[in-house]
């Protein structure tokens, strides 16, 4: 990565910059970049936006901190996964349900599935932004051209700038090398010459690793991506799978002292102002949850990838009739604005896991307005053929 000294007040005249005080969302990865008067719009017209689809469970890498659940690793027993002719319908489904975006979030590393480049070209083909999250460990020179010709948005792993504590934190020697030089082909080939920008870099903050006193890293790291057109999704945990345990979250006054960091370095440095919502740095706000749905690897259905309230399964109902279902409609009525209900209950100390989580609010729901025929068909379809393993791989002692 570039190394950068402190920003002076030139940048503030960035195009992309200049564009941002119009609309902050001008800063964030296209196809991710909802600002609230389209998702008011697409809330009151009963719009689907967003579809997020998990491809293949494979991954070479063994991050210490990965979210994955027992669902979204291949080969649970009894599961039969979706097919890439099943997603090629799915997304198909979704953009009649006026989806823009398909985002492809893993499960494991989404550029190894067997059907990734079929898939990215069958959103592609719809008119619809493919938007995938990748380690970057396979993205060559050749891949990166192909994106940038398929319309593909990347969001790519960099937790550090320190090559030997990126490695440490996948777990694999060589790593950070091939992942900075897959940031090089993107840049190269031009996926932040426009806005919103075609490229992100993901950072998880970490006690463990990349935290410290005054979030130098994250601070440097956030300032390199406002100069070169970088969305910056630098987050904290998400308590789920091998993190699923609050002491690898940073606590919240110290997530908050984070966003205050940041907060101050696009202000005083880029003459952006907002207000921040945990967990997401520099203005960032997920909207998805009121405009989206996530099919995992085995076609159950869920509001989000994270916290992930189980809505329905795509075996037995259609797209349309999970969005429209009652349950579905309920999960979507609050304004979330970048609201992360799945943080926020760990640092309240709510205790619950697993699928019992994901169950937690359809439970509360039932009990006062009765069964929701979709999720209960959905819940027969999964445990029908379910043996759910209970324990994540582990990725060993950090
Ligand atoms: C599950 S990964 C799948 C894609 C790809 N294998 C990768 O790691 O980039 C999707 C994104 O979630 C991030 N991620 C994994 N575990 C996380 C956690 N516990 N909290 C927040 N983000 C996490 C990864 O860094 C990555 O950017
Ligand atoms: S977070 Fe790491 S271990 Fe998990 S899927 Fe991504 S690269 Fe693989």
């Amino acid at each position: 990565m570039m190394s950068i000294g402190k920003a002076s007040t030139a940048y503030a005249d960035l195009p992309h910059i200049v564009a941002a005080r119009e609309r902050i969302e001008n800063l964030w990865a296209a196809g991710t970049d909802y600002s609230k008067d389209i998702v008011d719009d697409a809330r009151s017209n009963n719009r689907m936006l967003h579809l997020d689809l998990d491809l293949t469970g494979e991954c070479k890498l063994n991050c210490f901190y990965c979210d994955r659940t027992p669902d979204r690793y291949n080969s649970v027993p009894n599961r039969v996964e979706l097919t890439t002719a099943e997603r090629l319908d799915l997304i198909e489904q979704a953009r009649n349900l006026g989806a823009t975006t398909v985002e492809f979030p893993g499960a494991g590393e989404p550029m190894i599935d067997v059907g990734f480049w079929d898939i990215i070209a069958g959103v592609h083909g719809h008119g619809m932004t493919p938007v995938i999250f990748t380690s970057g460990y396979h993205l060559d020179r050749s891949a990166a051209d192909r994106l940038f010709q398929l319309g593909a948005t990347v969001f790519i792993k960099h937790n550090s700038s320190d090559t030997h504590i990126q490695d440490k934190m996948v777990g694999l020697a060589g790593y950070a090398e091939k992942a900075n030089a897959g940031l090089h082909y993107l840049l190269e080939k031009g996926f932040n010459q426009s806005i919103p920008t075609r490229v992100a870099v993901d950072m998880v903050v970490t006690p463990q690793f990349n935290e410290s006193k005054d979030f130098e890293e994250v601070v440097e790291l956030h300032r390199w991506c406002r100069i070169n057109n970088v969305h910056n999704y630098i987050v904290t945990l998400i308590p789920e799978g091998r993190a699923d345990r609050a002491a690898m979250i940073l606590e919240r006054e110290r997530s908050n002292n984070m966003l205050e960091a940041v907060r101050k370095v696009d202000e005083q440095e880029f003459g952006l102002t907002y207000k921040p919502s945990r967990p997401m740095s520099g203005g960032y706000r997920c909207r998805q949850v009121n405009v989206g749905l996530f099919v995992n690897l085995f076609g159950e259905v869920y509001d989000c990838n994270g916290l992930g309230r189980f809505l329905g399964h795509v075996r037995c109902d259609s797209l349309e009739t999970i969005w429209n279902s009652k349950f579905a409609r309920h999960v979507r009525t609050p304004v979330q604005d970048g609201f992360c209900l799945l943080r926020e209950r760990v640092w309240d100390s709510v205790q619950s896991s697993g699928m019992e989580r994901k169950l937690h609010l359809y439970r509360r729901f039932e009990g006062r307005h009765g069964a929701d025929e979709v999720v209960e068909r959905g819940l027969h379809a999964m445990h029908q053929g379910e043996e759910t393993p209970t324990v994540v791989p582990s990725a060993g002692s950090v």
